[in-house]
């Protein structure tokens, strides 16, 4: 990130750009090559975390970090869309512009039902925007208080927004990466708390009006996965499946040394008091093994309680090189999160909404059994639009799917070392950054059921693999020159291998009529 903050700023200057964002009518259609096509991605321009999720009014808002001049990281904007379930997003004019105290890097967004902030106006909630504020020229001349913690708010439900006169509302005693705030509304103290990340561990703070903040906790010097800096963390309560137990989980990204090269995100599961979060894991823990998951937080406000969850489907490592145009970038899947307790460990599981699957068209599933060493193939249309799922018990097996130019992406199972891999080094264009497709990626399983739910998601440019319902989860990003049509399941096993309920569900984009 440091490199590229290099990079850029000799173009970067700190004042009110205002570009037009609009799609060009293919692209409206989600017709250009790669464009994905269930998955949001910005108009054009570039893109990356997603920020401010937040629920109001029956809206669901996806802000995020966002260029609009260029694919390439730029001053960061806040790019805007709404949804009312996720999946079919509506573009709204950019909510965030950079300004001469800074870009706009990434954050969150609260309701602030009981006008807490005095920003109110003829009974209109106000929706409250807590963002990083990045002085390039303040990193520029050598300095390391340059980040500092802003806000706005919104009367319009997110439409237009005023930042705070008395911004910044943290400021930096020379903590070089002071970044991301999530803010949250803890109902227990009756306080608004604000968890940050300060290098190599995050910092809690609590405050009554948004405006004027204590710090209040810290917590991972000592603890969990340094290989980069932390970035955008979040904090929030789970109730542990099948019980009345309330865990709370910290989520951290790390710029690189994440598990499969790169960027990764790794998460905590402990207890909060009210000042404190604590947790006594020792091991790390991935809440996504493949390699393009990134910067993921989730949303405030939801209207029941759940815990939904946005990543940005890319990694540092080669964002700024992947080969598509007019656009650099797209979002996960919303996902579901949820907390199971197997063997006395505790596990985040994460798997998309039911709105995405019901994009799904309703198959019936079929069985096949394959004798040892031989194969099972079946043609279709175009696997880059589909939801693949089946379950099989424990045993090494290989699922490829390809396409007639020979490009192939594969799932393989290695039951006896307990390893899931998924290999895109021939998945397509691969050789526009040499990490991106120079080695198999892998998850290491354990606690593993000896039978396997496998659910692939496949978009124009991505897959999402989930183990056992978001046990294990794998996202990749693949750019295949056309769509993969064959599916080919490999018997590696010593035994006969009985798959069950194996389906293609075709997903409708939600672009195109
Ligand atoms: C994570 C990140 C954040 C920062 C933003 C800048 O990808 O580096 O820490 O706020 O991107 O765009």
């Amino acid at each position: 990130m440091l490199i590229l903050l290099a990079a850029i700023s000799v173009a970067c200057k700190e004042i009110q750009d205002k570009p037009v964002v609009s799609r060009t009518d293919t692209s409206a259609k989600f017709e250009e090559p790669l464009r994905p096509q269930f998955h949001f991605s910005p108009p054009s321009g570039w893109g990356n975390d997603p920020n401010g999720l937040v629920y109001h009014e029956g809206v669901y808002h996806l802000f995020y970090q966002y260029y609009p001049n260029a694919t390439v990281w730029g001053p960061m904007h806040w790019g805007h869309a709404v949804s009312k379930d996720m999946v079919q997003w509506e573009h709204k004019p950019i909510a965030l512009f950079p300004d001469n105290k800074g870009m706009i890097f990434s954050g969150s967004a609260v309701v602030d039902h009981q006008n807490t902030s005095g920003f109110a106006k003829d009974g209109k909630v106000p929706l409250v925007a807590i963002f990083t504020y990045h002085s390039m020229q303040g990193e520029k001349s050598g300095a390391t208080d340059f980040q500092t913690q802003g806000i706005a708010y919104s009367l319009d439900n997110g439409d237009t927004w005023a930042k705070y006169e008395g911004n910044p509302v943290l400021g930096n005693n020379g903590v070089k990466d002071l970044r991301d705030p999530k803010v949250f509304w803890h109902e227990e103290t009756q306080s608004w708390i604000m968890v940050l990340v300060a290098g190599d561990h995050a910092k809690l703070y609590r405050s009554k009006n948004l405006k004027d903040w204590d710090n209040i906790s810290d917590f991972g010097e000592e603890q969990g996965a340094k290989g980069g800096v932390w970035e955008c963390p979040d904090l929030f309560p789970l109730i542990v499946e099948g019980t009345d137990v309330k865990k709370w989980v910290l989520i951290i990204s790390i710029g690189s040394g994440g598990p499969n090269g790169g960027s990764a995100t790794q998460y905590f599961v402990g207890d909060f008091d009210g000042t404190t979060f604590t947790s006594d894991q020792t091991q790390y823990k991935w809440l996504d093994w493949g390699a393009d998951n990134y910067a993921g937080v989730t949303y405030n406000n939801t209207p029941n309680g759940e815990r939904i969850f946005i990543g940005w489907m890319s990694n540092w490592q080669y964002a700024l090189k992947t080969p598509t145009t007019p656009w650099r970038s797209a979002m996960t899947l919303p996902r579901k999160l949820s907390l199971q307790k197997i063997d006395d460990e505790y596990v985040v599981y994460n798997y998309p909404l039911s709105a995405v699957e019901s994009l799904a068209d309703v198959t019936k599933g079929k069985e096949e059994i394959i004798s040892a060493g031989e194969n099972y193939a079946e043609q279709h249309e175009n696997l880059n639009n589909a939801l693949v799922s089946f379950t099989v018990p424990k045993q090494d097996f290989k699922l490829s799917l390809s396409n007639e130019k020979g490009e192939k992406t594969a799932l393989l199972l290695d039951a006896s070392s307990n390893l899931l891999l998924l290999d895109r080094t021939q998945s397509g264009s691969t050789d526009f950054h040499y990490e991106f497709g120079n080695k198999l990626h892998y998850a290491a399983l354990e606690n593993l059921s000896n039978t396997l739910e496998i659910d692939i998601f496949m978009d124009a440019s991505s897959i999402e693999v989930f183990l056992n319902k978001g046990q294990y989860v794998m996202t990749d990003q693949l750019f295949p020159s056309v769509p993969y049509t064959q599916l080919e399941i490999e018997n590696l096993s010593t035994g006969e291998l009985h798959i069950k309920d194996l389906q293609v569900r075709p997903i409708r984009s939600v672009g195109l009529d």
